[in-house]
């Protein structure tokens, strides 16, 4: 077994680490900016954007779903993998905003999405066209119904955005789709399934691309039976890799082949595992280096802002990388949950505030019991938190300017299918779904979008927008968009080794301190009274100290405060 080395140096990093631990920025592409007004961004906006990308000082970034797409699941619902949404943009225009990432010295990850295609998919419509029985049927997951005439669904299951999971075509046999109806399951046993996503990957590679988001990874095995257990049977079944629909074993069976595709290139194409397992080892098999290399730990999207969840959280993520040689990931908000500006504003709920799937929540609307002032502060402390440990930082675009969830989108409005195919009784009072974190990015203060584009905005823009521009914030001293910049240059400089010390002496009650190799210590006040500030060199804080100017320079002497929900970086005296 090949383990990667721990011990990384920051400038002399061998090209093939250079994901160990990257910043890497998530763009969901339709909401990131629009270059010819039809109020959905696209890949001229992003290639326009690029200097911005530069001097946010990020690694790579993410690119969600840019296939062609009916977005019935914004984007995730892809009709074809070897080719760009026309409504977005060409493969010209993919070529050419690699070209421009690549020549700012930024990577490019793209979003593969291999448990379902859409259903204008052209293996689906072959499906469908095709009879009972046939090859082209046997990619998807089709069975006949129960019932006298076969009218009901072979089984009860619900589908992870609520509703069922299986949909009758019109002679007479039903489909599976673990998400929506307009997202058919791959039969994963069907060899010529095998040889398209393998084409797939070399399709992207060959045109520049470094690595890939693996959407739902731990879906794409599934052994079904000719009976169907119930969805109460499915339930009481372990996930521990015998469970017919999720984290199979033999998953990693096709992650082996893949990981043969990607090393064939130089350096070889990486890969990040969205899964959603039950333990910390299961995890770890999609993290292994003859997989997919890296796997996402959504840890801290789904703990509280508290200093005991933190610190258990991230020595337990520690543990595991090393165990597995691959390094860890973290992540605060992305495209599926709540800003963490917002989420932070919210009561605790010991972990409760986020879940995956229909059970997503937003407690109300801004006036309803979200502190917002509080909960972005929180949020610029735990990403300056996050900023500070080894290993990959996934960033989710817009929180670089501390946006909050939108909650007030009119319902009419709602995109996400998560919304539509649940009740309100279902999701609760206040489920409200994805759409609040997919909001258009405000760029500047004023103009119909805010300068996402010349025609308006897919999803509206709140009136708040303004404040939280590109054009309020840069060259803002204090500002979150400044604080950004500053951590992630910061962060370049002095990461080094894969490793951190816990402060003993200083991580007590709230407050939780590390250090890195080089004298790099980080310590955040998770809690609301002001603590001691430590001796040292103050590179950076998430909320100004009171006796500097802006959060940066200066000494402290140990006279100094650390304000409650604060982060600060100090370089130890000496080091
Ligand atoms: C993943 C994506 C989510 C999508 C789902 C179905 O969880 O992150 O946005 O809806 O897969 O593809
Ligand atoms: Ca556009």
């Amino acid at each position: 077994m090949t383990t990667a080395p721990l011990t990384v140096s920051a400038g002399q990093q061998a090209d093939a680490d250079w994901w160990r631990q990257a910043a890497v920025y998530q763009i969901y592409p339709r909401s990131f900016a629009d270059s010819n007004g039809d109020g959905i961004g696209d890949l001229g906006g992003i290639i326009s954007r690029v200097p911005y990308l530069q001097q946010l000082g990020l690694d790579a970034v993410w690119l969600s779903p840019f296939y062609p797409s009916a977005l019935a699941d914004g984007g995730y619902d892809v009709d074809d993998f070897r080719d760009v949404d026309p409504k977005i943009g060409t493969l010209a225009e993919f070529d050419e905003m690699v070209a421009a990432l690549h020549g700012a010295g930024i990577k490019l990850i793209v979003d593969l999405v291999p448990n379902h295609s859409s259903d204008r998919h052209e293996w689906f419509r072959e499906a469908l066209a095709s009879p009972k029985g046939s090859n082209a049927r046997a990619r998807y997951i089709f069975r006949d119904g129960m019932g006298e005439n076969g009218e009901l669904p072979p089984a009860d299951w619900t589908s992870i955005f609520g509703g069922p999971a299986w949909t009758r075509v019109p002679d007479g046999q039903w489909y599976l789709h673990s998400f929506a109806t307009e997202q058919p399951d791959f039969n994963w046993k069907h060899p010529e399934v095998h040889e398209d996503f393998k084409r797939t990957l070399r399709f992207w590679s060959d045109r520049g691309v470094d690595g890939f988001r693996i959407d739902v990874a731990h879906g794409l095995a599934k052994d079904l039976d000719e009976v169907l257990p119930s969805r109460a049977e499915l339930k009481a079944m372990p996930k521990d890799g015998t469970h017919p629909l999720w984290d199979r074993d033999e998953v990693h069976e096709i992650y082996a082949e893949w990981r043969a595709v990607f090393n064939e290139y130089t350096p070889a194409r990486t890969a990040v595992a969205e899964a959603w397992v039950e333990t910390p080892e299961r995890r770890a098999k999609y993290a292994s280096p003859e997989g997919l290399g890296q796997a996402f730990n959504f840890d801290l999207m789904e703990a509280d802002f508290d200093a005991t969840h933190f610190r258990d959280i991230v020595t337990d993520n520690l543990a595991q990388s090393a165990v597995t040689g691959s390094s860890t990931t973290w992540v605060f908000s992305n495209h599926d949950g709540i800003r963490h500006a917002t989420r932070y504003g919210l009561p605790p709920r010991n972990g409760q505030a986020v879940k995956h799937g229909a059970e997503w929540v937003l407690a109300g609307g801004p006036e309803d019991g979200i502190d917002k002032e509080l909960g972005l502060r929180r949020a610029r402390a735990a990403t300056m938190f996050e900023l500070a440990l080894p290993g990959s930082a996934y960033l989710y675009q817009g929180e670089e300017l501390g946006l909050h969830e939108v909650a007030e989108i009119p319902d009419a409005q709602r995109q996400d299918p998560a919304f539509w195919r649940t009740t309100a009784e279902d999701r609760g009072f206040d489920g409200l779904g994805r759409d609040g974190c997919r909001v258009p990015l405000p760029w500047t203060r004023e103009g119909e979008s805010f300068g996402f584009g010349t025609g308006g905005a897919h999803l509206p823009q709140p009136a708040w927008f303004a404040d939280f521009s590109v054009e309020a914030e840069d060259g803002v001293a204090g500002s979150t968009l400044e604080m950004y910049r500053e951590a992630l240059r910061l962060r370049s400089q002095l990461q080094s080794e894969e490793s951190l010390t816990w402060d003993e002496k200083l991580s007590t009650g709230d407050v939780l301190a590390f250090e890195r190799p080089g004298g790099w210590l980080s310590v955040t006040n998770f809690g609301d009274a002001p603590v001691a500030l430590p001796e040292g060199e103050v590179l950076l804080a998430s909320t100004p100290l009171a006796s500097d100017d802006g959060g940066a320079g200066g000494v402290s002497t140990g006279g100094q405060q650390l304000p409650g929900a604060t982060t600060v970086w100090l370089r130890r005296m000496g080091a």
